[in-house]
């Protein structure tokens, strides 16, 4: 028998405490290796996927709007920043930026975004931090301002507790003077439905990844074809759940131990929620924020809030 190989203990001692649950469930942050950022970017592009194509009609059209939130000589901090595309449409008409720190903890990723933002913005100081923004991101108080940025309706993986422990987080940032969130709307069920469950099956690979990273990283044997993506509206927490469910009664080997799965028994890997302006606006001034801006699309199918400190 082959020796174990743990190349990820923080992962296998997630998975481990996640799958020995009786409601099986795995932090979304686990999706985003190489593979799963590269995924992610795919899925960006699909037909279904509203949200990026909304977004980034947003920022587009009232760029402007939202550099002049943007003090000279401010920093700009993005959180889960990815591929940093929506971000160029602020870079473009940023010149007095002191820098550009994007936070992700897809590691490798991140590295190839900075490199190739370089090359496009060469005078400008590119600062990328690995870091899982669930925790504190410890930023020093180096006597300039701070404008966060938070594209991706990202915001709407955390649950509400969690959401607002982040606001309040960057609200604490030294020099902090506003922050850019962008939020999926609630809408219809099947517009919902089908942007997280795509006809060409990207976003079951995505989340299939996560099998796969575990057979990678930690030494599982997933056997990936007996299990299924779903993705659920649950209207009662306006959010939609990412799922895999186990398609037989099954065992897995995770690190020493072995996961019993029951057919029809899922792992919760995703919520994103969804929002009202309301909804979002309650929950920034829980966090010590004031809404001082709440850009749509005609169709309100996507927000970008700007925030101010209250
Ligand atoms: C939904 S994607 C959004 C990417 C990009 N900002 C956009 O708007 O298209 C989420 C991003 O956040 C990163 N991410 C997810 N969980 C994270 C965490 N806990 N800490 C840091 N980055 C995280 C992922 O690697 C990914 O790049």
């Amino acid at each position: 028998m082959d020796a174990l190989v743990i190349r990820n203990p923080e992962l296998l001692a997630d998975a481990l405490r996640g799958l020995s649950q009786p409601r099986k469930f795995m932090e979304p942050k686990w999706f985003y290796d190489t593979e799963g950022s590269a995924l992610f970017e795919r899925i960006t592009d699909l037909p279904e996927y509203y949200p990026t194509r909304t977004e980034t009609a947003i920022l587009t059209a009232a760029a402007d709007r939202l550099a002049a939130h943007v003090p000279e000589g401010a920093e700009l901090v993005e959180l889960g920043s990815g591929a940093s595309v929506k971000t160029r449409l602020l870079l473009d008409r940023l010149d007095g930026l002191s820098a550009y720190v994007p936070v992700d903890i897809s590691a490798a990723f991140l590295k190839e975004t900075a490199r190739r933002l370089s090359q496009s913005y060469p005078a400008l100081p590119i600062r990328p931090v690995v870091a899982d923004f669930t925790r504190p991101l410890r930023l020093e108080d180096a006597g300039h301002s701070r404008v966060g940025f938070f594209p991706g309706s990202t915001l709407g993986n955390l649950d509400p507790a969690g959401a607002r422990a982040l606001l309040q987080g960057v609200r604490d940032w030294p020099g902090v003077r506003a922050f850019i969130v962008g939020i999926d709307l609630i809408k219809d069920e099947e517009t919902l439905v089908r942007a997280y469950d795509d006809s060409a099956g990207v976003t079951a690979a995505f989340n299939l990844n996560l099998l796969h990273r575990m057979n990678r990283e930690i030494g599982a044997d997933f056997d990936t074809d007996r299990f299924a993506h779903r993705a659920i509206w649950n209207a009662g927490k306006a959010r939609i759940e990412m799922h895999l469910e186990s398609l037989a009664d099954q065992s897995v080997r995770i690190g020493p131990r072995d996961i019993r799965f029951a057919k029809g028994e899922t792992i919760h890997t995703e919520n994103s929620h969804k929002f009202s302006e309301e909804s979002f606006s309650t929950q920034a001034e829980q966090s010590g924020w004031t809404l001082a801006e709440f850009l749509t699309d005609a169709d309100r199918l996507f927000g970008v809030a700007v925030l101010e400190p209250s």
